[in-house]
């Protein structure tokens, strides 16, 4: 699949049985292209490289070589799935690098979201690379390109500009020379989804929320730092867990804490409490051009205030966001 057009006779895959037939398709094309060759893939944990790396694990088996690089700035318990899902139940050929403190250094006292942005991209480049270089005789990169990523690339041929820097993989050196392989990038994400299920990954991995590429690092606002970065972790599961109990996860497109880089005085144990205040976020899209508010039950607002409150250390007061975009963007930096 080399053309980057989908073709006005490509059927919406909405069902299983046209599902299978997508992966049938894909895991012969795959096998021609690769024969025996390595194909190497940046396995992030997200909806498409996940997708990517099922169906190459399908096609290929161990000449497909997964790296997932833990940056510091992921979800609670998002890289441990990865190696649960990729490393032990689909037995993949997965490299796992903890870089949690080489990001966290690199990023000490830097305030300024592009450059955080730029830091966290940079960094991932040069990891890959220097994983790239140990490999022997990979030709093939694998990348989970998907349709609106080459809808949204050919906006910004044309010169429209784009707010923020988004980034993923790419801007890899010159001279590591690789073919792609981007089987998905056909596909609308709703697609994706369902050729994530019929190839048997977790509901909640392919139905996941969309979370951005610099992760938790576009949401410690301002200098991160070790401490607050463990605050908005937990903050984040106990939101999200109680978003899945309510059945908002079904309704809600994103959400998610954010923390800013201000303490305010507060009380706890009869004493004077220092703290940050935990920031809610919860938005409907259509395209993330623009977005809309959701409006949370107050029983469930005070159920995650009291939580995060009471079990979240260096938090003493919860806020919801009512911004729309615009005029505010769905993160804060
Ligand atoms: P904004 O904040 O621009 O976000 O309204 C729109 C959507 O994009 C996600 N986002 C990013 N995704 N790299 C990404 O891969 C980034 O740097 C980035 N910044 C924002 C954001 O989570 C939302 O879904």
């Amino acid at each position: 699949m080399s053309s980057n057009v989908r073709p006005d006779s490509m059927k919406r895959i909405n069902t299983f049985e046209l599902a299978n037939a997508f992966i049938d398709e894909q895991v012969a094309e795959i096998r021609a292209q690769v024969g025996a060759k390595k194909v190497l893939l940046a396995l992030s944990g997200g909806v498409d490289s996940s997708v990517v790396a099922a169906l190459l694990i399908k096609a290929i088996g161990k000449q497909l070589v997964c790296v997932h690089v833990n940056h510091g700035l992921m979800r609670k318990g998002e890289s441990e799935q990865v190696i649960e899902v990729f490393g032990k139940q689909l037995n993949a050929n997965l490299v796992y690098i903890d870089a949690t403190d080489r990001y966290l250094d690199k990023l000490a006292g830097v305030s300024d979201p592009e450059t955080k942005r730029k830091i966290i991209g940079g960094e991932f480049i040069r990891i890959f690379e220097e994983e790239a270089r140990k490999l022997e005789g990979v030709d093939f990169l694998a990348q989970g390109t998907i349709y609106p990523d080459i809808l949204e690339s050919v906006k910004q041929a044309e010169g429209k500009k784009a707010v923020k820097s988004h980034h993923n993989v790419g801007g890899l050196p010159d001279d590591l020379q690789f073919e792609l392989v981007e089987p998905i990038k056909l596909l609308f994400k709703d697609e994706v989804r369902v050729v994530g299920e019929a190839l048997g990954l977790p509901h909640e991995m392919v139905y996941r929320q969309p979370f951005p590429g610099p992760g938790l690092g576009v949401r410690c606002l301002g200098a991160i730092t070790r401490d607050r970065l463990h605050a908005l972790r937990e903050a984040d599961a106990i939101l999200r867990e109680e978003f899945d109990i309510a059945g908002l996860n079904k309704t809600v497109w994103q959400y998610f804490i954010v923390i800013p880089d201000i303490k305010s005085v507060g009380v706890k144990d009869e004493s004077r409490y220092e703290g940050w205040p935990a920031i809610i976020r919860a938005v409907n899209t259509k395209d993330a051009m623009s977005a809309t508010i959701e409006e949370i039950p107050y029983a469930i607002l005070h159920k995650i205030t009291k939580r995060i409150t009471s079990e979240v250390e260096g938090i003493n007061r919860v806020l919801y966001d009512l911004t729309p975009k615009p005029t505010g963007t769905i993160e804060w930096e």
